[in-house]
């Protein structure tokens, strides 16, 4: 009943529009902006930098919205304490830097050779995730923003091994796998992209489409990080794993080795498929030379929406992995609220059309749904309700975004 009012005092209060043509460059406003349709699209504090305009423009958003009292009187169902970071900057600044003594020791050696990851960096890296992995078990009621503000594309690497390291270390953390494991994924996560260290810079930083054999030479760079690392007697077989199939998928069309989903899931660890999650999700949130960076809440809802289900053609998670990874870090990545709400239309896994009901608090993605098609998605007589967290064989396996279904309904 309380939460009636709220709504209604909620919808009273007026919402504050800027509009991008006249709003003043590089303005910060202390909330989320969301667009018309209520997504958030860019975060609380963010300039509106020049780039980020034009960027707005160009997907067709004219207005952003914010409401103060709203903002305040957000949910946070997870209870997480928001205001608080689990790591603070200096901390995630000093795993930049030793992503950036790492990778650089191999650039600076003439031969590019293993020889130049030394026992005494794989030790400090070892002792480095051991120390984030003392705050992050000390401040499990905190939120994480992985670092993504770049002053030049050449430190992109760095600051997504960092991300992918801590990423790594929290979700072994929070699935309470053993220490040893923890830390493992940590320093897996640190060293993923190493081969990258191989690949020209000029390919890596090109802002233009890259060419068919551009992208070979960047496909190269788990099978060249893996000859790297192979022989080091100081990672494990986790580590050396996750250096080379970070980027194989179950659909097939990962590499180096395009393993369908068999040879996936009997090849690649649990621990390495968790870790190249951790990959795409710092790789969304990291401003590109094509593209802004995606929101946390964007870039779950893509996350999500890549799990593997039978009706895809393109799937690059599977559905457990996805599950666990969003279980365990949805809430934290996203500042204690849902990333997706009661109201929106998802695609369930069975192939049928469904309608978001109620969400639950503690499972996430298992809300209670109304399935309003069938699997040929003809629209059903009797909607039929479910209880997702009931029908552990079902699962969301796509979430629609409310401006494309607009406008493909404007078009018919
Ligand atoms: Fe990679
Ligand atoms: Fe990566």
């Amino acid at each position: 009943m309380s939460s009636d009012i709220n709504n209604l005092l909620r919808d009273k209060i007026p919402e504050i529009q800027l509009d991008l043509n006249t709003v003043k460059i590089d303005t910060t406003v202390p909330f989320d902006l969301y667009d018309e349709y209520g997504n958030v699209v860019v975060e609380i504090n963010t300039p509106l930098t020049e780039p980020l305009i034009k960027h707005l423009k160009s997907t067709g958003i004219k207005y952003l919205y914010y409401n103060p009292a709203q903002s305040k009187a957000k949910e946070n169902p997870a209870g997480l304490d928001t205001g608080k970071n689990v790591l603070d900057e200096s901390q995630q600044k000093e795993s930049i830097d030793l992503a950036k003594e790492v990778l650089d020791s191999i650039k600076s050696t003439i031969d590019f050779t293993p020889k130049s990851i030394t026992p005494d960096k794989i030790k400090k890296t070892y002792k480095h995730v051991d120390d984030i992995l003392n705050h992050i078990e000390n401040n499990s009621d905190s939120i994480f923003i992985p670092f993504n503000k770049l002053k030049s594309m050449s430190e992109y690497t760095y600051i997504h091994s960092s991300n992918v390291s801590i990423l790594g270390a929290l979700l072994g953390a929070r699935l309470e796998y053993n220490r040893t494991v923890r830390v493992r994924m940590g320093v897996g996560g640190l060293f993923h992209d190493i081969g990258k260290v191989l690949v020209d810079d000029k390919i890596l930083n090109k802002e233009s489409q890259l060419t068919e054999d551009e992208f070979r030479l960047i496909r190269n760079h788990p099978q060249l990080g893996y000859n790297l690392v192979k022989d080091s007697r100081e990672l494990s077989t986790l580590e050396k794993s996750i250096v080379l199939f970070h980027h194989e998928r179950p659909d097939g069309q990962g590499y180096p080795f395009k393993y369908d989903y068999n040879s996936y899931t009997g090849n690649v660890p649990k621990e390495v498929r968790l870790l190249s999650i951790c990959d795409a999700y710092s790789s969304l949130t990291i401003k590109t030379p094509y593209r802004e960076a995606f929101s946390p809440k964007k870039a779950l809802r893509i996350i999500l929406n890549s799990v593997y289900a039978p009706f895809k053609k393109k799937s690059q998670f599977l559905p457990a992995d996805v599950r666990d990874f969003i279980r365990s870090l949805g809430f934290m990545l996203n500042k204690g609220e849902y990333f997706f709400e009661k109201g929106e239309t998802v695609r369930l896994s069975s192939g049928e059309i469904a309608v978001i009901e109620e969400m639950n608090r503690l499972y996430p993605i298992n809300p209670k749904i109304r399935m309003i098609t069938n699997k040929q998605l003809k629209a059903l007589d009797r909607p039929v309700t479910i209880d997702l967290l009931r029908e552990p064989s079902i699962f969301i396996a796509h979430i629609f975004d409310r401006s494309t279904m607009v406008q493909a309904g404007s078009k018919s």
